[in-house]
């Protein structure tokens, strides 16, 4: 087999280190300023990325934050699941803001799609859950699992199928039989109280394949000239030297695999996966940078162990969630909001390979008197010192604490280690001390200026 020749180009992978929402946006735009190419690998528009540029917010779920500056090019490999009509939705939104899009976003053709059927039969198995009494997921509703289960099934449509309409509507025909069925069968579909957006597709309680077909084939025109073999864009960029930045969504511990299952997402959410997600060999992920929070939240369902009271006002849980305006960019949720968890960081570190840290949000706890760190928990009866595998376990563990003093001096802004104080320089060594993972990058506010670097992803070695 030929080897991928070495060139001057580096690239780095971002995943976010704990249960997403860690802002990995924001690092990513800031990377943009030596990446020419940013990859989406996983995941769909379950993602939500809220980025302030110049003063000004904007949310991202599916196109790559490296949209935002002129030029980078974005991609969307192929272990992505793509919702067309959202895609759509959403270039249409940034061509509004005067973004241009279409000329440099690249689509794989192996990506399955998210179909009607796939929100219909989320939402239903969420709400069959609630109704058994059952703990729910607490999905975004988008239809991500069941896209994915079709992928995995090898029944799913993919992007490519779009070029094809005769191909299209025979295998529509077979999945929706399937579908509609689980549907009216075991989801009790015909007692749901269906969201409007759902209800065009419904007839009978049953999805339309009309209604599915009509729309998939109108919004192909717009979507194919945007449809590329990813793969092979990306070897090629390899080989003239552009540096290309894998932007993970969600966080590790949504990992399917190594997540807290099975409250996670449907994809592998670590670093290892940008190569199959994207169609590159492992060899060209040279450096993983974890995006990780100054302390711990999550959205959905699922164990915490770290988890805090955050609706208690003066409390520290609610001191996070107000000042951290912990709410869900995709789905508007409170985020439950806990303590730093290092071991929950260290079995992080493993399963990616973390090269460095950037620690964001820092400037949250600005204020606090005393931050406590979890460096273990107790688990029937023993110590242990790296998160377990999978909730029943984690639901088990109880944190083991260190208590650290808090800062009352502002952080925000701040450019220079230099300018944190001392205790908030005692909190970052210490986190690198129990994780042993160097801190290389730290925010200090959502502006993409405010941010220190100690050791570039470009040019660490
Ligand atoms: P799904 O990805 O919609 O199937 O949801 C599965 C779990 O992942 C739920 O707990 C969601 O809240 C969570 N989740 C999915 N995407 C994100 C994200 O981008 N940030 C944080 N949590 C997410």
């Amino acid at each position: 087999m030929k080897k991928q020749e070495a060139t001057p180009a580096r690239h780095v992978v971002v995943v976010g280190t704990q249960w997403g929402d860690e802002g990995k946006g924001k690092l990513v735009d800031w990377l943009t300023e030596t990446a020419t190419g940013v990859v989406r690998f996983q995941g769909g528009h379950n993602a939500g990325h809220t980025l302030v540029i110049n003063g000004q917010k904007t949310a991202l779920h599916l196109i790559p934050s490296g949209i935002m500056r002129a030029g980078v090019k974005c991609y969307i490999g192929n272990g992505v699941v793509l919702s067309v009509g959202k895609l759509l939705e959403e270039i249409q939104g940034l061509e509004r803001a005067g973004v241009s899009v279409r000329d440099r976003l690249f689509i794989s053709e192996a990506c399955p799609l998210i179909l009607p059927f796939h929100v219909t039969i989320d939402m239903a198995r969420e709400a069959a859950k609630e109704r058994s009494g059952g703990a729910k997921i607490g999905t975004t509703g988008r239809g991500i699992g069941p896209a994915y289960e079709d992928k995995i099934a090898r029944r799913a449509l993919r992007v490519q199928d779009l070029r094809h309409p005769e191909r299209f509507a025979i295998k529509l025909k077979e999945l929706l039989a399937l579908h509609n069925h689980v549907l009216s069968t075991f989801l009790d579909g015909a007692n749901i109280e269906w969201p409007d957006a759902v209800k065009p597709y419904l007839v009978d309680s049953q999805v339309s394949f009309d209604a599915v077909y009509q729309e998939a084939m109108a919004q192909a025109a717009e979507l194919l000239p945007m449809v590329a073999d990813v793969s092979k864009a990306l070897n090629e960029a390899h080989a003239q030297g552009a540096n290309l930045l894998f932007e993970g969504a969600q966080g590790t511990l949504l990992d399917i695999d190594h997540g807290t299952y099975p409250f996670v997402t449907s994809s592998n959410c670590v670093a290892g996966n940008a190569a199959a997600g994207a169609g590159v060999g492992p060899g060209l992920l040279h450096y993983v940078l974890g995006i990780t929070k100054a302390y711990c939240t999550r959205v959905g369902g699922g164990p915490f162990p770290t988890e805090l009271d955050w609706e208690v006002e003066g409390t520290p849980g609610w001191h996070m969630a107000t000042v951290g305006a912990e709410r869900g960019t995709t789905t508007g949720r409170s985020r439950r909001c806990g303590w730093f968890d290092a071991a929950l960081l260290k079995r992080s570190a493993q399963v990616n390979g973390l090269s460095g840290l950037c620690i964001t949000k820092l400037d949250v706890l600005d204020g606090l008197d005393e931050l406590k760190l979890c460096i273990g928990y107790e688990l029937d009866g023993e110590r242990i010192d790296l998160l377990p595998m999978g909730a029943d376990e984690i639901e088990r563990c109880k944190p083991i604490y260190e208590t650290l003093p808090g800062w009352q001096d502002t952080t925000v802004g701040a450019t220079q280690m230099e300018q944190l104080p001392a205790n908030a320089l005692a909190y970052l060594r210490r986190i690198e001390e129990v994780t042993q993972v160097p801190v290389h990058m730290v925010s200090t506010s959502p502006d993409r200026d405010h941010t220190i670097l100690l050791k570039h992803p470009y040019h660490a070695e």
